[in-house]
């Protein structure tokens, strides 16, 4: 009897210790920073992403977008030594066009304003390390499958069941069947926690999560 309730206990503490912190008083929380609130002053905090209704439908499967997502990335990153392909069409698949509709530069209008009141976010300023632009061709690759055998493609790259199994993520950090990157394979848009900043899925300490697929 006392060993089950030992084990009931151990369960909750895990599950408290692994459950992410909010987007509410990150600094994905536009009311929180104060700069978004409008003449009706709401504070709802998923609304400049976010619709219950009306989302926008211009990116596949997008989760109820309310913001503009950008037509399209441009330059991707390429080097002599890629072993992996994406062309432009693969990353505009992926959640890109989502952040870019505010890290291209600003951070545009809700479509659909809340009911709760106004919103105004045009005032907000990006500082210059989080402008990404839509040129991606300085930043880590994403848009690429990696399918079950990505070390197959590039041995420097770890098995698939070590990137998302106990030693890395602790879940798959890819999108869709054929496993590809997207810039949710890193960042955790809702995860504030300062420990793993910038809204990042792990702890990137001593480049660990780097680590977790990199053979580096
Ligand atoms: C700064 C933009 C932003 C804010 C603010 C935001 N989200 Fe998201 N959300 C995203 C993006 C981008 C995705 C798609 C990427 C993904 O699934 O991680 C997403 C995906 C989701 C999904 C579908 C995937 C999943 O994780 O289940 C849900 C549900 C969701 N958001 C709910 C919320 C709620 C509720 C809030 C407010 C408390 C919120 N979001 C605030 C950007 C945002
Ligand atoms: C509705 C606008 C909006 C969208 C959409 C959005 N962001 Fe942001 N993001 C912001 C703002 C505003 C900041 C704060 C900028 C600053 O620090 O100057 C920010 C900051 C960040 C930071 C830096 C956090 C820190 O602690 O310095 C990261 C990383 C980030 N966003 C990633 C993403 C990713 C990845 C996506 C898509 C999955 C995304 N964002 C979508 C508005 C947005
Ligand atoms: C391979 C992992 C990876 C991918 C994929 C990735 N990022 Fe990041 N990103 C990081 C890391 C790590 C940092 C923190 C860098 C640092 O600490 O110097 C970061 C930082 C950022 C920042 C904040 C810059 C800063 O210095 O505060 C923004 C904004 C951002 N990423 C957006 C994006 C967007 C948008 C995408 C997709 C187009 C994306 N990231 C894809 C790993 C990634
Ligand atoms: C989820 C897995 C994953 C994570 C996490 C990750 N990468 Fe990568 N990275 C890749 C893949 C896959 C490629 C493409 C490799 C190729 O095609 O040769 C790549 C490409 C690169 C390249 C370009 C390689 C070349 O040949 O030009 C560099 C450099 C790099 N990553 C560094 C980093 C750093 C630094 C971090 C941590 C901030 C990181 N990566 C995190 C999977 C990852």
């Amino acid at each position: 009897m006392k060993k089950i309730s030992i084990i009931a206990l151990l369960a909750v503490s895990v599950a408290t210790s692994v459950m992410a912190a909010s987007v509410v008083g990150s600094r994905h929380d536009m009311v929180f920073s104060g700069f978004a609130v409008g003449a009706g002053g709401s504070t709802e905090v998923c609304i400049f992403c976010h619709t219950p209704h009306g989302g926008q439908t211009s990116v596949t499967l997008a989760p109820l977008w309310n913001n503009t997502a950008v037509a399209s990335v441009g330059t991707l990153y390429n080097s002599t030594t890629m072993n992996f392909t994406a062309t432009v069409e693969q990353v505009n698949a992926t959640d890109a066009r989502l952040c870019l509709a505010c890290h291209d530069g600003g951070v545009g209008m809700p479509v659909n304003q809340p009911n709760s009141g106004d919103m105004d976010p045009t005032a907000a300023v990006m500082s210059p390390n989080a402008l990404l632009t839509t040129d991606l061709s300085n930043d880590h690759p994403i848009g690429m499958d990696l399918g079950l055998n990505p070390e197959g493609i590039d041995p420097g790259i770890r098995p698939l069941a070590t990137i998302i199994g106990a030693t890395g993520f602790n879940e798959n950090p890819f999108y869709g069947a054929a496993n590809t990157m997207w810039c949710s394979t890193c960042h955790d848009v809702h995860d504030g926690d300062p420990l793993t900043a910038p809204f990042l899925r792990i702890s990137n300490a001593g480049s660990a999560m780097c680590k977790a697929c990199h053979i580096k």
